[in-house]
């Protein structure tokens, strides 16, 4: 798979879309879908600064800029393999650890990990609701650039982002929200090669003509 959008075309949509870079953007935005497990490798710097920032351009109401993104590599993953066990025996003490100990190669499953996070403003008069949909919209545009570059992401939250020992353990301040995990590297060619069917979108949208209730 290589859906790589030159720099350079994305510029010019922002300005003057040619039909072949509006249609190169569209097909990768068609393209996309999840990939699990990931191989190697995982997005390089200059290509991981470029994704990081896509999020930079999310929608964001009061400029807040709400979004938090902590990445966890190398051997960093198997300390977070060693949380998951540990936080899996929390919910089941009366399990031994060791029934748990598979749960660390859910760590594994990418060679990046991207934890996802809010700082939520509640001073602000934007609703948190907003804050959080913020964070959605950058998470989507990393997926999106993940897949523009030829790699693969998967969003996952599962129990474990809403454990208070994972907040703590990512080192997330009070104030701050672990909302998931963006797994990234490089599809299987299985998985690249099986494209998921898609709903028809008109299920889904409606055109509205005036109130209803008169
Ligand atoms: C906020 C959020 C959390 C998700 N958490 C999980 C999860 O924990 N486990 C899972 O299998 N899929 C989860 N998904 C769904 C997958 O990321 C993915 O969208 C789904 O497998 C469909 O694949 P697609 O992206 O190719 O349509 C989550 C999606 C979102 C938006």
């Amino acid at each position: 798979m290589n859906s790589s959008i030159p720099t350079a075309a994305l510029l010019q949509t922002r300005h003057a879309a040619t039909p072949e870079s509006a249609q190169t953007v569209l097909d990768a935005l068609l393209s996309r879908q999840s990939h699990w497990p990931l191989n190697e490798p995982a997005p390089n710097p200059d290509e991981l600064a470029q994704i990081f920032d896509t999020a930079m351009r999310a929608p964001d109401h009061g400029k807040l800029r709400p979004w938090r993104f902590v990445t966890i590599r190398g051997d960093a993953r198997l300390a977070l393999g060693e949380v998951l066990v540990d936080t899996a025996s929390a919910r089941s003490p009366e399990d031994p650890r060791t029934a748990h100990a598979h749960r660390s190669q859910r760590a594994l499953a990418a060679p990046l990990i991207i934890a996802l996070a809010a700082a939520v403003e509640r001073r602000s008069n934007v609703p948190e609701i907003e804050q959080l949909m913020a964070v959605g919209a950058a998470t989507m545009n990393l997926l999106n650039a993940i897949h523009a570059l030829g790699y693969g992401g998967f969003w996952a939250t599962g129990a474990d982002s809403y454990e208070p020992a994972m907040h703590a353990a990512l080192g997330f301040a009070d104030n701050e929200q672990l909302l998931g995990f963006l797994f990234v590297g490089t599809p299987q060619a299985q998985s690249a090669a099986r494209p998921v069917a898609r709903p028809d979108h008109a299920a889904y949208v409606r055109e509205w003509l005036g109130p209803a209730n008169r």
